[in-house]
């Protein structure tokens, strides 16, 4: 048994065991995030059946959740990293990713991060502008490497998502647009031994429903793919990007594995079963499996309304703040029910604010906060003095690690020597 549930009780639970338990078993204090290891682990094997006999990688979108315990868990199903900032590549590096496994991508990638993509002889450095291409061809110069690079390419192609999580359009800062390949190879092909093209890819952005934006957006990748084969060897993989949406409440998105099955037979039917696939997921893999469990600080009942003030805030999950989106909150010890009540966090702003949620009669002592082991704690800050959350991490029904919160005392130091 794994992942989010209730018990016979109807308390949360993460696989057997009761989240009050495991919170008091941690001796750790809320704001707590705790992540099923073997739920994770379960997610990775359902999607990489998706490829079937394929040759493929699945490049864990580290961003999403950049915690050892879960790239740990990833890399040990046979996954491979997408990394964003040189801090990422060296997590899924020593998390035992291999690097022939790993992508960079980033619009803005400095140079030290360059260096050590290229020195690590990463699967390929994604880059996402002409420009970057002479950069990384100057940097692999004075390394005396090689450097393997591949084009994110801008499909244009516009999805039904959040403005803020939508990327493959071509007013985005993101990859190369169409008008832009071929200046693009030509940069790779005039510098030389220093740049080889190995691969291409797309990634349109976040929470896709169903696969027709995905398939599309795979269906440039494929046209520039052939278009180049045709005048020149040298590529290996290409990349359909990630973006596969998870449940938040509303009614089930599209399966991963189903964009891997479609992938797969988009890549046959376009001739090009002879290249390795690659895709880039990040939500889908950790997203349903991890929470937030919160201290009721108090309520307050007026004239205008009903509250529930929280322990955790806009700082420890910015998701709901930034791009309005609403995450399951429960009671921690009793199903969820009616009447619902505004749950807010602690920090002075108005948009800390998580919505209405089924609390319940009675005010509860702690809350869970569902779905948040994707862009949780990974977007957290310190605003208004307020220390990281600490993280769980179980399997099996076991704590297996746990990182406490540095604890304000910690800030009140650091900002003392600012
Ligand atoms: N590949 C690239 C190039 C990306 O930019 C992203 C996400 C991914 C893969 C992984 O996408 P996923 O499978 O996780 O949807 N903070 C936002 C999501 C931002 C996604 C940024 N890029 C949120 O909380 O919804």
């Amino acid at each position: 048994m794994y992942g989010f549930r209730r018990n016979a009780q109807g308390q949360a639970c993460l696989g057997e065991r009761p989240l009050s338990e495991l919170l008091s078993e941690s001796g750790l204090e809320s704001p707590a995030y705790f992540y099923d290891l073997d739920a994770i682990a379960h997610e990775a094997r359902a999607l990489i059946g998706g490829y079937g006999d394929a040759r493929h990688v699945i490049a864990f979108a580290v961003k999403a959740n950049t915690a050892g315990s879960v790239v740990r868990t990833l890399a040990a199903e046979g996954t491979g990293a997408d990394v964003v900032s040189g801090a990422e590549l060296e997590v899924a590096l020593a998390c035992g990713i291999p690097a022939q496994k790993i992508v960079m991508s980033g619009v803005a990638k400095r140079d030290s991060e360059l260096d050590v993509a290229i020195a690590s002889g990463v699967l390929a450095i994604q880059a996402e502008s002409v420009e970057e291409l002479f950069r990384i061809a100057t940097r692999a110069r004075a390394l005396g490497r090689q450097a393997r690079v591949a084009f994110r390419l801008n499909p244009g192609v516009e999805i039904d998502s959040h403005a803020h999580i939508s990327t493959g359009h071509d007013k985005a800062k993101f990859g190369i647009v169409r008008a832009d390949v071929g200046r693009a190879f030509e940069a790779v092909d005039s510098a030389g031994e220093a740049l080889v093209a190995v691969g291409l890819s797309a990634h349109v952005g976040s929470m896709l429903g169903e696969v027709a934006p995905y398939l599309k957006s795979a269906q440039h990748v494929c046209e520039v793919a052939r278009a180049r084969r045709a005048s020149r060897p040298g590529l290996e993989y290409v990349n359909f990007g990630g973006g596969f949406g998870i449940d938040y409440g509303s009614g089930q998105a599209a399966k991963p594995a189903e964009f891997g099955a479609a992938a797969v037979a988009l890549l046959k039917a376009e001739g090009l079963g002879d290249l390795m696939l690659a895709a880039e997921p990040g939500r889908s893999l950790v997203g349903a499996h991890g929470v937030l469990v919160a201290k009721v600080v108090q309520s307050k009942v007026s004239a205008s309304g009903s509250w529930i003030m929280i322990d955790a805030g806009m700082n420890d999950l910015l998701r709901p703040a930034l791009y309005g989106a609403k995450h399951r909150i429960e009671p921690l010890e009793r199903e969820p029910s009616l009447p619902e009540w505004r749950v807010v966090g602690p920090v002075c702003e108005s948009s800390d604010d998580f919505g209405a949620h089924p609390v319940g009669n009675a005010v509860p002592e702690y809350v869970v906060i569902r779905d948040a082991g994707a862009y949780g704690f990974v977007m957290a800050s310190e605003y208004n003095g307020r220390a990281l959350a600490s993280e769980v991490f179980v399997r099996g029904g076991v704590i297996t690690n746990t990182s406490a919160s540095p604890g304000a005392a910690a800030w009140v130091k650091r900002r003392l020597q600012a």
